[in-house]
């Protein structure tokens, strides 16, 4: 028997040329590689940290290459490290090939961020072609000079995985829900009802790649899908037939372009109300968990369980991954300093790959072998069907799985039986209408202007084709137009295109949304060559005009960002007004770039969920707002800017804001909920599942900055300050004082100013915030229903504090006084005063939504004031998001523990004044004894006396319990200190299914720092009170003895 070949995956990166995006960002290369097997990245923001990796493979294609006259890039000479495509090639698909020739099954993975460079290894650009076709070629090549009495098989199947579905990208119909994956107890997971097409030539593989990229641009702009998350998987097998020998090798070879790899991120943002659109994640997801468990096994760790059967991406790959099969992976890589995280995790995970170990297997097998263990398979099969009974709904489920086994067997023995030659002429027949089209299409480029669509994935680019003939060409949904397309916001009849004397028009039809080149139109248009027009909510085409009116275009200047762009230019939004504040040397911030990326990237989308909005009648208006993230910061910096969506109610006009995170989230939810809808599903849901719902709540409607500057000199502040919202605009103004104070409340005199603000460092600084009236507040102009409350947080304080709310008053009296105090100003407060400002944000109530808690109970100190400046304690700012609420009240209570071991310390400090006094009456009394005090006890440096021996060992017993007792309590405080640390320390787990474990372990350690809290602080009061009880009763017995002194 053929032992298992024992082989690693093998691994290559590969780096591609920076693209437009990042060259306008000016980006950086943060990648290296040596010896043709060593990656080095470097981390930007401190380039002397680097980490290495080394992989069977470093492919260099950033840099060193020129296009060809085919437009194939290659090297620039022997000097150029450049690796092309025939190079990458030559090693990873050659090593396809050789395994298929021996028999062995393989698989090729292409992994990475959206944009790395998978689709252009796999498959390739035009002339530059990638492995796929390379192997294609290659194989057919080999066969052509096949020896007698052997005979070559070869099946082309393609597949789409797109949230969970597969989608047979060769079929003519698409099946509603998509096709099954099943399990075969020989062939393991297979899918059920997937097209194989027998071909004999690299052309007849070239039409089938064709046909079946058409049918996943189709589906991804008639499903307003996305590309770049799914997953395509070519499957080729390869049979050898030794007709003399009766046996068969067979080989299967699966090729994957994965989704992009990049991680969802939700820093900065809160998480959704809602579960992730995690499904479209789910395959990638699981992917990675399987390699990592099978990583783990190859390191000889116990692995109870490898999750292959999580998703329908890992069931297909099983055998490719951990099985038998030689795998391969390339990892695509961006050079970009501004990918470096993405970078760094894709090598990550392809470190983890490189030590799965796979035991592949020559599939070898005679066929008469195989006949026969088919026909023994169905014989059992059908005497396990007769045994079965006949009813309940167990039975029917397992005579239907029966009954398919045997119809699949009954097959797979027919197509042994037929002749391959046989195959190959039914195959040539059903496809020769799809060839045909496609040589049509070739012909009719060259005479009629045309639409030619643009996708995101510039993959998917220019694979459809719209043909604008003489005359007029009716273009929409229903089947009547000439012009047939699907997709979200086309109506069945959406508009008209007219082709007559030379010049070609366009006219919508009412309501329908028609933009060229930006602008939207409602009349009759003239095009031009290369105008953008954009159909419905989002399918973009490239006008392409009549064959004389063209030269050699760059139609790829014209890509997806380009449309988008236009559109954003046409709302007002462009990288100049996003950064024209901030362009000091010529060149725009990176993060005004990156904000202006995610603009264009979400305009789509926002049109997309509108769009479904309206169909399913939920009556939601969503829109794009860049939020200025100045108005938040309290040194009034205006770097920082981010996209936000309003999202409004036409009917009720209540308002929501979702971030970019939430929202992208939102987006995939109302997919499938569309979806759903389109297969003719029920649409009820309930409210709390329903993505287009969620609860009232408060909307932050803007901020004012109140500088506080004044406080730091002891002068009162009186502003009235304007509250801008995100767009800068005024929401409107509220009236402040900022008065400092004595520890009464007294506002101070002007004789209490002082000259330079270090002379309050170590004092103590009162000072009241007195929020008086909002005044003009749009909010309420706009709907009088509505309320509004007020809120801010001062230097270190843990939490907001919020106003009490005002309700249906567009000037809403407030008139609140909060009085804070620091007890030792700080260098760092006194500094926060100079140079900061107070953020003010107004809050929009709506009818409905909860209230902020402006309770400020806990803050409160003895004194009735709220104290600042605190350095000693831990700022809670710092504490991990999640728990954040739980922490800031823990922080409370270390504040009030501290401040009660403040009037502790108090006392203690009098007793000792105290004992000092007597110590000197005691020292005219008696020297001897005071030497002997002294050396009674070492509690304290200034030991404490009396005025008699009895009362002097009283008094040094109450010293000692205290002392005592702040030693106990101290040493908890220490342990809740670490605690609390620990808990600060913990970072969230990036797998989601390790957040509640995470939860929970953060609960209990919670539940733990409050107990040990009340216990030490339960402890030290009743401490305290012995002591106390003790001295006084010591002190009446002084007392009573004093008077009976002489
Ligand atoms: N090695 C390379 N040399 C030249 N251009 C490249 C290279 N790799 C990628 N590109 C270019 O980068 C762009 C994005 O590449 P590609 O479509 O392969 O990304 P992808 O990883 O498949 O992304 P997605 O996950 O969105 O499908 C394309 O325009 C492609 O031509
Ligand atoms: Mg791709």
């Amino acid at each position: 028997m053929e032992l298992p070949s024992m082989d690693s995956i093998k691994v290559a990166v590969r780096v591609r040329p920076f693209n437009q995006r990042e060259k306008n960002a000016g980006s950086r290369c943060v990648i290296s590689m040596q010896s043709g097997t060593t990656t080095i990245i470097h981390d930007p923001k401190n380039p002397e940290h680097i980490k290495t990796f080394t992989f069977d493979l470093a492919y260099w294609s950033h840099s060193g290459f020129q296009r060809d006259k085919n437009g194939v890039l290659i090297s620039t000479g022997s000097n150029s490290e450049f690796a092309g495509q025939r190079d990458v090639f030559r090693d990873l698909g050659q090593g396809v090939l050789d395994s298929a020739w021996q028999g062995y099954n393989a698989t090729l993975l292409a992994y990475g961020q959206t944009g790395s460079g998978k689709s252009y290894s796999m498959i390739g650009y035009g002339a530059d072609k990638g492995i796929i076709p390379n192997v294609c070629e290659e194989l057919f090549k080999a066969t052509e000079n096949k020896e007698k009495n052997q005979q070559y098989q070869v099946t082309f199947s393609m597949l789409e995985i797109y949230n969970e579905q597969v989608s047979d990208l060769l079929s003519k119909t698409k099946k509603p829900g998509g096709l099954k994956v099943r399990e075969d107890q020989h062939q393991g997971f297979y899918v059920d009802g997937l097209t194989f097409v027998p071909c004999d030539s690299y052309a007849q593989i070239e039409r089938l790649m064709e046909q079946g990229l058409k049918a996943r641009t189709t589906a991804a702009t008639s499903m307003n899908a996305t590309s770049s998350r799914s997953h395509m998987l070519i499957s080729i097998q390869f049979k050898q037939v030794f007709l003399d020998g009766d046996l068969t090798k067979q080989s299967i070879i699966n090729l994957v372009d994965l989704a992009g790899s990049e991680r969802q991120k939700s820093s900065g943002s809160e998480r959704d109300r809602l579960r992730e659109g995690s499904r479209i994640n789910l395959s990638l997801t699981t992917l990675g968990n399987v390699i990592s468990a099978l990583a783990d096994v190859a390191m000889g760790k116990r692995v109870l369980h490898i999750p292959y059967r999580d998703s329908v991406l890992t069931r297909l790959l099983q055998s490719a991954l951990g099985g038998n099969s030689k795998t391969l992976m390339i990892a695509a890589i961006s050079p970009a300093d501004i990918c470096y995280e993405e970078t760094l995790s894709t090598l990550r995970y392809a470190e983890r790959t490189k030590k799965i170990k796979n035991k592949a297997v020559i599939n070898v097998s005679p066929t008469e072998k195989l006949i026969k263990e088919l026909k023994a398979e169905n014989n059992r099969l059908l005497s396990r069907l007769a045994g079965l009974g006949n009813s309940g709904k167990r039975v029917a489920d397992k005579t239907k799985e029966l009954e398919y086994l045997l119809a699949r067997n009954q097959l797979h023995l027919q197509t042994i039986q037929i002749t391959w030659e046989h195959q190959l002429e039914e195959a040539r027949k059903e496809w020769e209408e799809q060839y045909r089209a496609i040589t049509q299409e070739r012909q009719m480029i060259k005479a009629f202007p045309y639409l030619f669509n643009v996708n995101e994935d510039p993959q998917l680019t220019g694979v459809l084709k719209h043909f604008i003939q003489a005359g007029s060409s009716d273009v929409g949904q229903a089947p009547s137009n000439k012009i047939i397309l699907q997709g979200l916001g086309i109506s069945d009849k959406h508009a008209m295109f007219t082709n007559m004397d030379g010049e070609v028009t366009v006219t919508p039809q009412s309501k329908c949304r028609v933009i060229v080149n930006g602008i939207p139109t409602v009349t009759k248009t003239k095009l031009q060559h290369l105008d953008r027009v954009i159909l419905g909510s989002n399918s973009a085409y490239l006008y392409i005009g009549f064959p004389s009116e063209r030269s050699s275009d760059d139609l790829a200047r014209f890509d997806y960002d380009f449309f988008q762009s236009e559109l954003a230019a046409a709302e007002g939004v462009s990288v100049d007004k996003l950064g024209a504040l901030n362009d000091k040397d010529g060149k725009v911030d990176p993060s005004v770039l990156a904000v202006f990326q995610d603009y264009i990237k979400l305009i789509p989308l926002v049109a997309e969920a509108n769009q479904m909005s309206e169909e399913l009648m939920k009556g939601l208006k969503m829109e794009l707002k860049v939020k200025n993230l100045a108005s938040s910061d309290s040194k009034g910096y205006d770097l920082q800017k981010e996209v936000i969506v309003k999202v409004t109610n036409r009917e009720t006009q209540e308002v929501w804001i979702w971030s970019k995170a939430k929202f992208i989230n939102r987006k995939y939810l109302m997919e499938e909920f569309y979806q759903h809808f389109l297969d003719g599903g029920d649409i009820h849901v309930a409210q709390e599942d329903d993505p287009f719902w969620d609860p009232i709540e408060a909307i932050h409607l803007g901020s004012a900055h109140v500088w506080l500057q004044s406080l730091a000199y002891g002068m009162k502040l009186e502003a009235q300050a304007e509250l801008l919202n995100s767009e800068g605009l005024e929401e409107a103004i509220v009236l402040i004082n900022i008065i400092p104070c004595s520890s009464t409340g007294e506002a101070n005199s002007e004789d209490d100013v002082v000259i330079d603000p270090l002379e309050l460092l170590g004092k103590r600084i009162d000072f009241q915030i007195q929020i008086i009236q909002c005044l003009g507040v749009k909010w309420l102009k706009e709907d009088t229903r509505r309320g509004i409350q007020i809120g801010y947080k001062i230097y270190d304080l843990p939490i907001t504090l919020y106003t009490k709310p005002v309700w249906k008053n567009v000037n809403a009296k407030i008139e609140e006084t909060v009085h804070f105090v620091a007890l030792n100003a700080s260098h760092k407060f006194l500094n926060y005063l100079q140079k900061n400002a107070l953020i003010v944000d107004l809050w929009g109530l709506q009818e409905g939504c909860a209230e902020l808690n402006c309770t400020q109970e806990d803050l409160i100190t003895w004194e009735g004031n709220i104290l600042v400046d605190n350095t000693k304690t831990l700022t809670a700012q710092e504490t991990n998001q999640a728990t954040s609420n739980q922490m800031a009240e823990l922080y409370l209570k270390l504040l009030k523990l501290e401040q009660e071991t403040e009037l502790l310390r108090n006392i203690n400090r009098a007793l000792r004044e105290e004992n000092v006094l007597l110590k000197d009456t005691l020292r005219g009394y008696s020297p001897r004894q005071d030497q002997k005090l002294s050396s009674v006890s070492k509690i304290a440096t200034h030991q404490h006396h009396s005025d008699s021996p009895q009362m002097c060992t009283s008094r040094i017993s109450c010293d000692a319990d205290f002392a005592k007792a702040l030693k106990v309590f101290y040493q908890s405080m220490n342990t809740v200190r670490g605690q609390f640390l620990k808990l600060r320390h913990y970072r969230l787990p990036e797998d989601d299914q390790m957040l509640r474990p995470f939860t929970q372990r953060q609960s209990h350690l919670l539940k733990d720092i409050g107990e040990l809290l009340e216990a030490s602080l339960w402890k030290l009061k009743n401490d305290v009170a012995l002591i106390v009880k003790k001295k006084r009763e010591s002190l009446v017995h002084t007392k009573y003895r004093g008077s009976s002194f002489p």
